[in-house]
């Protein structure tokens, strides 16, 4: 089997081959490529990558390229984790929508829109060339905004499914939490990217007890904390929401706060140098400490998971991923993507069916789903007012007068990743 990264030179990589190398039985990497513009970065990590492997005893090669073409030749599922701009393009996105005092974040707000424009063009174009080298190769995203870029990636008929950590996050944290394995866990996951709410946990599979009520009358404080959000809150709603509605549900007060410390991306960009110099010592052959800072937990295994399923040629497995909507959330439209549970196999993802779903997050769901096409529909066909129209249907930002000063914010700020401005 070949599987290529394409961001493979990307910091976070060593976590992806840890999950290779230690999950070989579920998947059998033959080849590895990653493939990365930035040379110097990527022999580093490539270098740990082989490490990692020989370490483990893993049989397959590594294989480091700039040559994306000759990456995806033959590849049987190519993972996207790039990041256009990289941190300082992040940067930017997280602090100059504070201007306005709405939240700097890098996919959520304004700044998730200028990230999507900087991106859904360049992940248009590499799976266009993953198609052409092998129309059954199956792509998975990890790129942010992972709702969005799925969505672009489906519309243009691309066999691709979207993932992200933070279900597999909180299956293995409750997990901890009621002493049980991850594996026993079913969350009933329900939402948008990033916009998701823990609406059962569930013993076994998806007809499992539900211990969701159970796991908050004895852990809602543990959970409130992790999320930063306050107890009451959490009793209220009795789901648990991804830490991501903290900037909904606490917006204005994340906008004070982002106010008065360094962005999440100058902390990265100052763990990236350290993590490369880590990676640059020969006797390092595991990933070091200092990547579990970063927000990727688990998501080797996440990955590891789909692509297994995906390429397995077993059994379907259930597994949180984002995909076509398909009426499993009959509020949204048959062509949104939704994050939810899901069959997934050979033929792809097919959504396990959603219980009806509280207007309080349904709401929201659907706010956010028209949103995200006002965005797509930017990120395709550029042009201002496309722009202003998104921003102006973001439910944290609304008012003309924001919609219109951000606009301008966000072209200034992206000029050189925008091919219309
Ligand atoms: C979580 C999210 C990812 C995001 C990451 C950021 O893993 O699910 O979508 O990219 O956090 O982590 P970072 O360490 O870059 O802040
Ligand atoms: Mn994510």
């Amino acid at each position: 089997m070949k599987l290529t990264v394409v961001g493979g030179g990307s910091t976070y990589t060593p976590e992806l081959v840890d999950g290779f190398a230690r999950l070989r039985d579920t998947l059998p990497v033959e080849e590895l490529v990653l493939v990365d513009p930035a040379a110097e970065r990527l022999e580093l990590v490539g270098g740990l990558a082989r490490r990692i492997f020989a370490r483990q005893g893993h049989p397959g090669r590594v294989v480091t390229t700039g040559d994306l073409d000759r990456a995806v030749e033959g590849a049987d599922a190519v993972l996207l984790q790039l990041r256009v701009g990289g941190q300082a393009a992040r940067n930017e996105d997280e602090t100059w929508p504070l201007e306005c005092s709405c939240v700097g974040q890098e996919t959520t707000g304004a700044g998730g829109l200028a990230k999507a424009l900087r991106t859904v063009p360049v992940v248009l174009d590499i799976a266009e060339r993953v198609r052409r080298a092998n129309p059954h190769a199956w792509i998975i995203d990890f790129t942010n905004p992972v709702g969005i870029v799925t969505r672009a990636l489906l519309q243009a008929g691309h066999r691709a499914v979207g993932l992200c950590n933070v279900a597999i996050g909180f299956q293995r944290r409750f997990a901890g939490l009621l002493g049980v394995a991850p594996s026993e866990i079913h969350l009933d996951h329900v939402g948008l990217n990033h916009l998701t709410w823990e609406t059962g946990v569930r013993l076994g599979g998806p007809e499992g007890e539900n211990v969701l009520p159970k796991l908050l009358a004895e852990h809602a404080e543990t959970i409130a904390e992790s999320l930063r959000l306050p107890r009451p809150l959490l009793d209220r709603l009795g789901v648990v929401p991804s830490y991501y509605l903290r900037y909904f549900y606490a917006h204005d007060e994340v906008v004070r706060e982002l106010r008065t410390k360094p962005s999440r991306a100058a902390e990265v960009a100052e763990m990236e140098k350290e993590l490369l110099r880590l990676y640059a010592d020969p006797a390092l052959d595991e990933k070091p400490e200092l990547l579990a800072r970063r927000g990727g937990a688990y998501y080797s295994e996440a990955a590891v998971d789909l692509a297994a399923a995906l390429l397995g040629g077993g059994g379907s497995t259930y597994q949180v991923v984002n995909t076509y909507n398909h009426g499993t959330l009959p509020f949204l439209p048959d062509d949104a993507v939704v994050e939810v549970q899901a069959a997934v196999g050979a033929q792809g993802a097919a959504p396990l069916p959603v219980p009806e779903v509280d207007p309080l997050y349904a709401g929201l769901m659907a706010n956010v789903t028209a949103y995200e096409d006002l965005a797509l529909e930017a990120a395709l066909r550029g042009g201002r007012e496309r722009v202003f129209r998104a921003l102006l249907a973001h439910p944290l930002i609304g008012q003309h007068e924001y919609a219109e000063k951000l606009t301008d914010s966000l072209i200034a700020h992206n000029r050189e990743h925008l091919a219309w401005a």
